[in-house]
């Protein structure tokens, strides 16, 4: 019975461990089943991640995209105006040119810079983008003043007879305006220089300005149209004003072509800008035609393109033409330039003279002062013929190519 028992209590033992056995095997299987979908869960996981930081690669770059945008906004041809009136949350601007008034924001941080008769920038849809600084440094930066420039006449070589008829029209109504009243004339207000670059328009006009010791006032025509868009018209008048300020003075507008080209009609804000700038030039050179004591020179070497409205009898009393350098002119420009220069027995400046035909002015003096920094290379303190020989080809040996190119491609 005992044996039995014994007998019966082992199978028991067995049958349970191999219970166990089966249980722990179950387990196990569940134990891997797990372990498989766990992995496929990291998998997915894993490739849920990678989306994402290829997503947030993707916005990263977008917001790069954006800020650039931002800044190419903030770049874009901006617009002047002026605050007239400013509320809690709003800005009353005037635009300046049209004169229109509109109602706009801004960003907080610059709401704390804005008063009234501040000067902002503002953008294509009006929203005030910069605070600019006060005008006077606008003013400033759109012309150069001068009390009376120290060029001479005798600095000017050849042109005789065009310094006469500037001293004439400019000079001598500056210095003399009593002869002019005497006779019962009006004196002339002003005239217009047209000739290829580097003739010495711009020379000629600051010689007038030292020699009748008047304020020299310098703008620029493109200046004025292309880095202060929509204050063109403004700054004209306010240049005619400090010229009265400071009579007597000469204006000097160079590049007049920019502002006084045949009148567009295509409807952009460009060239109404451009036109409105023109008309109030005309009107200032209409309204101060009983002041003898402020006078206009202007420049261009576009003359053809001109509005016939500036060239009109009446506005300009003489159109002069400076024309590039006859020979005599060339030999006197370079004996100017080269006056200080020490220069070997060899250097025959009538010889360059001669073979510098197609030269300007400027030319010329870049000739001079190329000879002198080939002097200086070859560490000379006498300045040769080769020096000479070699600036002249450096200077003007591209136009010589260039038109026989030219030439070569027509025959
Ligand atoms: N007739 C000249 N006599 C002496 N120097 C001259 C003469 N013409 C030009 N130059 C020299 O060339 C330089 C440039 O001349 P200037 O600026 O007067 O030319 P411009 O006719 O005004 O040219 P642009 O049409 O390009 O404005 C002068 O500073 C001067 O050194
Ligand atoms: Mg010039």
């Amino acid at each position: 019975m005992s044996e039995s028992t014994a007998v019966s209590g082992q199978d028991t033992i067995q049958e349970s461990f191999v219970k166990r056995l089966d249980a722990l095997e179950n387990e196990n299987r569940d134990l891997a089943e797990e372990l498989e979908t766990t992995k496929v869960e990291r998998e997915e996981v894993r490739a849920k991640l990678f989306e994402s930081l290829i997503a947030n690669k993707k916005y990263l770059r977008e917001v790069e995209r954006l800020k650039k945008e931002n800044l190419l906004l903030k770049r874009m041809p901006l617009f002047l105006a002026t605050v007239v009136e400013m509320g809690e949350d709003y800005v009353l601007l005037r635009q300046h040119g049209n004169n229109q008034e509109f109602i706009t924001t801004a960003p907080a941080e610059l709401m704390e810079k804005i008063d009234a008769n501040t000067r902002v920038a503002i953008n294509n849809s009006l929203t005030i983008v910069r605070v600019l600084d006060r005008s006077v440094d606008v003013r400033a930066k759109v012309m150069e003043l001068v009390e009376a420039p120290d060029i001479a006449y005798d600095q000017v070589g050849g042109l005789e007879g065009q310094i006469q008829e500037i001293r004439e029209t400019v000079e001598l109504p500056l210095t003399n305006p009593k002869i002019f009243a005497d006779i019962g004339i009006e004196p002339p207000r002003g005239v217009l220089l047209y000739g290829l670059p580097g003739t010495g328009k711009t020379m000629l006009a600051k010689a007038v300005a030292h020699e009748s010791k008047a304020t020299f006032i310098h703008m620029s025509g493109s200046e004025l149209v292309h880095k202060f868009i929509g204050e063109g018209a403004q700054l004209v008048r306010d240049i005619f004003q400090m010229a009265r300020e400071k009579a007597p003075s000469i204006i000097f507008i160079d590049e007049i072509d920019a502002v006084g080209s045949i009148r567009t009609h295509d409807g952009t804000t460009g060239s109404a800008e451009v036109n409105r700038t023109m008309m109030q030039l005309l009107a200032e050179m209409d309204g101060f035609r009983t002041r003898g004591d402020i006078k206009i020179i202007a420049a261009t070497n576009r003359i053809d393109i001109l509005d016939p409205a500036l060239l009109r009898p009446g506005r300009f009393d003489r159109i002069i033409e400076i024309p590039m350098p006859s020979f005599e002119g060339r030999l006197k420009i370079l004996q100017i330039h080269a006056a200080k220069m020490k220069r070997d027995a060899d250097v025959d400046l009538e010889e360059i003279a001669k073979v510098t035909a197609e030269a300007s002015g400027a030319d010329l003096k870049a000739i001079v002062v190329e000879a002198g920094m080939n002097a200086l290379r070859r560490n000379a303190s006498i300045v040769g013929k080769a020096d000479f020989d070699i600036a002249v080809n450096k200077v003007l040996g591209d136009e010589v190519e260039g038109s026989e190119e030219a030439l070569r491609m027509f025959s």
